[in-house]
């Protein structure tokens, strides 16, 4: 890590083993007890999946912080922080904190998170005026008894700012995510236009290929391109197969033959205003492809790696970089204690979406991508 310097000639930079014996003197000097050791400190130095970053001001070590990389999440975890007394309220815990997001950033993890007792003022105020947002509390967290906040930062947002400024709409109903998707695709191509929840069923009704309850209520990748084309929008569509989409949960044939009457006629339409249609696979490359020339994906996925429901789930991408797919989902898992902003430019590892946006027995990839009309 490049060491930087913010105002006071503070420098951040990954802690060398002559800093440990100050570095275990900054914490006695900090905590009455749960104290890193010089030989723990040691330990979170050399292996793998942690770092130790030490702030320094005209040399002298007087603060550091340490982060864990658990694996094969999205998260890292900021273990602690500690500056020493006679050298608060100078910003060397910003500048820490700061250097520990990019360190984060740098080992492919989107957001960072920690605990805090509630009763520390000046560390919950730190962390809140750098975007922290509570994630829930623990009670009776430490050994006194008190409580702790669990708090988080999103750090695409921030470290990210290219990514396409999608606005966000919640799918209001179960098996509105493909009206919902989009939705925020035509807003951001197309500022003025009102979201309601009347234009999100309007959508639904002209996309879905629901049959007397059967079938999955949702829409189709041909569907929702008849609806953007029909307003206009410049509309491309990728799909890898042919046979009746989503009609995998259906089990009465006469049924299934309506789905297939109905998405043959949205074909047929589709193809009358001249509507690409791809038959191939779809992978990340083609996803950049179509974002590179402009273009707002919306892809269909399996939810099941995220919400545990086998069901077919639309999103909006809104970027990718070497490491992450971003997303806006339309669903907010609000019994999960999610809110908005989990939804919004939301980080999939780009192995994970490969095997994410597939959906069904047969794996259908399917994309409709929209272009300024
Ligand atoms: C929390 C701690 C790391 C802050 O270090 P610091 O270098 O003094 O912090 P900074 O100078 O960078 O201050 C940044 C912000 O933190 C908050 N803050 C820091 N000290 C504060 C205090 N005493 N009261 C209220 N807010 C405070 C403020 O928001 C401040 O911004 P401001 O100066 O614009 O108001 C330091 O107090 C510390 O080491 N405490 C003991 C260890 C600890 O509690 N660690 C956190 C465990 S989760």
């Amino acid at each position: 890590m490049n060491g930087d310097f913010p105002a006071g000639g503070l420098r951040v930079r990954p802690a060398v083993a002559s800093d440990l014996a100050v570095l275990a003197r900054i914490e006695e000097r900090c905590f009455d007890s749960d104290r890193i050791s010089r030989r723990q400190f040691r330990y979170l130095m050399t292996r793998g999946h942690a770092a130790l970053l030490v702030v320094e001001q005209a040399g002298r070590p007087i603060g550091d912080a340490v982060l864990l990389f658990s694996r094969a999440t999205s998260v890292a975890r900021l273990y602690s922080i500690a500056v020493d007394p006679d050298a608060r309220g100078r910003g060397a815990a910003v500048a820490l904190m700061k250097a520990a997001e990019r360190e984060a950033w740098k080992h492919r993890r989107a957001y960072l998170r920690l605990e805090v007792r509630k009763d520390n003022r000046p560390a919950v105020k730190l962390y809140e005026s750098l975007g922290y947002r509570r994630l829930g509390e623990f009670p009776d967290y430490y050994a006194d008894h008190m409580d702790a906040w669990r708090l988080e930062k999103s750090l695409a947002p921030e470290l990210h700012p290219e990514l396409a400024a999608v606005p966000f709409y919640e799918q209001s109903l179960e098996f509105t995510c493909g009206p919902a998707a989009l939705m925020m695709a035509m807003k951001s191509l197309t500022p003025e236009l009102e979201l309601s929840r009347q234009l999100e069923l309007r959508l639904w009704r002209e996309a879905t290929t629901i049959f007397m309850t059967s079938g999955h209520g949702g829409c189709g990748p041909y569907g929702l391109a008849l609806a953007a084309a029909s307003r206009g929008y410049r509309v491309e569509v990728h799909v890898s197969e042919q046979g009746t989409h989503l009609g995998d949960s259906v089990r009465s044939e006469q049924k299934r033959e309506v789905m297939r009457l109905v998405q043959e006629d949205m074909y047929q339409q589709l193809q009358a205003l001249g509507v690409p249609i791809r038959h191939a696979g779809l992978d990340v490359a083609e996803i950049e492809r179509c974002l590179a020339g402009g273009g707002i994906p919306l892809v269909l996925i399996s939810s099941w790696q995220i919400y545990k429901a086998r069901v077919p789930h639309w999103v909006v991408v809104t970027g990718t970089d070497e490491s992450f797919v971003y997303v806006n989902d339309p669903f907010v898992d609000r019994e999960e204690g999610e809110t908005l902003i989990d939804s919004i430019h939301m980080p999939i590892l780009k192995e994970r979406f490969k095997s994410m946006a597939r959906y069904g027995r047969a794996g259908l990839q399917a994309m409709v991508v929209l272009y300024d009309k």
